[in-house]
């Protein structure tokens, strides 16, 4: 029987032209930027202009992809978008990429596991491609979270940005090993009893309105340390791996803090780890591929390496991916 497997064959991200910095924030809602940079990193953020999408960005991102895959849209069956903020309620986000892409061959559909949406888009595809339904599938993060915030509540709206990630990713022969070009394990969680500390208090069957986000930041925090570590080491001990073996952990980028205190727990490096927040805060299901992306469009992150991603959010959900690239 012929064994296939899943590898990323190429990245692309894109971020909104607009920069939304620490001061011009300060100037309406009560703010400053030593709080901003010292609690969380964060020193500016990208915002969607009027009339600019989710798709939009998406498909951007996903462009890019192709182009660094060297690939045609032709060779994509499968789309997963994972996105929080889809364009509408119905029709997938995904099928309006699929349509920019030029295509009608495959399947495209949305994910939502807000934050983690990505490293559970990419395990859907992963699945896909091993049991044979699917060849390539494009595997995109893409939020606008600038309009589901309440930017006159300080505790939420300095933290958020927007932005898209996306990966190409393709079917290759053969069983591999760990020092093979592949995908190596995906691992997800859930855990509902936490709704309540990261929610958008609207939504089409509750509130009829689309809501805004609202967070008890603190003891997201402190799940998020927990639980990343936790999963992290559950995706080495899976693959008989150390923390030693990782080249890169490209983490979901939410707060400096919690990439530091992750990395602490685990005993990495933070050489090791790769951190975009300052530059576009968190951007939810894009934070992981536009990190991933930006490790590999600047060098870091090259052919061979063993990367971890992981991330968390609302629900809460949970994941990690341990990928040699
Ligand atoms: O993507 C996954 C989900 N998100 C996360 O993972 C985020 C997790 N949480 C965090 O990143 C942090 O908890 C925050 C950055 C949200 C907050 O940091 P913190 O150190 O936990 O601060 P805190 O909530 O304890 O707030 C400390 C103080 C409060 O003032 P009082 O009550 O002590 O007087 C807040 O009102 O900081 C105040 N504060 C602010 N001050 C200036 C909260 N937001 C701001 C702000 N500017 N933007």
């Amino acid at each position: 029987m012929t064994v296939t497997r899943s590898a990323i064959v190429g990245c692309g991200s894109y971020l909104p032209k607009r920069v939304l910095t620490n001061k011009e924030l300060a100037l309406t809602v009560d703010t400053d930027d030593d709080w901003i940079v010292s609690r969380t990193g964060i020193q500016k953020r990208h915002i969607a202009a009027e009339g600019e999408c989710t798709s939009d960005l998406a498909l951007a991102a996903t462009r890019e992809a192709l182009a660094a895959a060297q690939m045609d849209a032709d060779e994509i069956d499968l789309i997963v978008l994972a996105t929080a903020t889809p364009d509408q309620t119905f029709p997938s986000t995904a099928t309006a990429v699929q349509a920019g892409l030029g295509i009608t061959h495959g399947a495209a559909f949305d994910v939502q596991a807000v934050c983690s949406g990505f490293v559970f888009a990419l395990a859907v595809a992963d699945n896909f491609i091993k049991t044979g339904q699917s060849k390539c599938a494009a595997v995109i993060g893409a939020e606008t979270f600038s309009r589901i915030l309440d930017w006159e509540d300080r505790n939420t709206c300095v933290l958020f940005g927007d932005g898209a990630g996306a990966v190409i990713v393709k079917a290759i022969e053969g069983e591999g090993t760990s020092d093979d070009q592949g995908i190596l394990s995906t691992h997800l969680h859930s855990d509902g009893r936490h709704q309540k500390l990261l929610y958008v208090d609207g939504g089409p069957s509750s509130t009829q309105s689309t809501g805004f986000l609202r967070m008890e930041g603190k003891e997201v925090f402190r799940h998020a340390v927990t639980n990343l570590s936790a999963v992290v080491r559950e995706a080495l001990e899976a693959n008989d791996l150390s923390t030693d073996d990782l080249d890169w952990l490209i983490p979901h980028q939410a707060n400096k803090r919690i990439l530091d205190g992750t990395a602490r727990k685990l005993g990495l490096s933070p050489e090791k780890v790769i951190v975009t927040v300052d530059q576009h805060a968190n951007t939810s299901a894009a934070s992981v591929p536009l990190a991933l992306t930006q490790g590999v469009k600047d060098g870091r992150i090259k052919l061979g390496n063993l990367v971890l991603m992981e991330a968390m959010g609302g629900g809460f959900t949970w994941g990690a991916c341990v990928a040699r690239m």
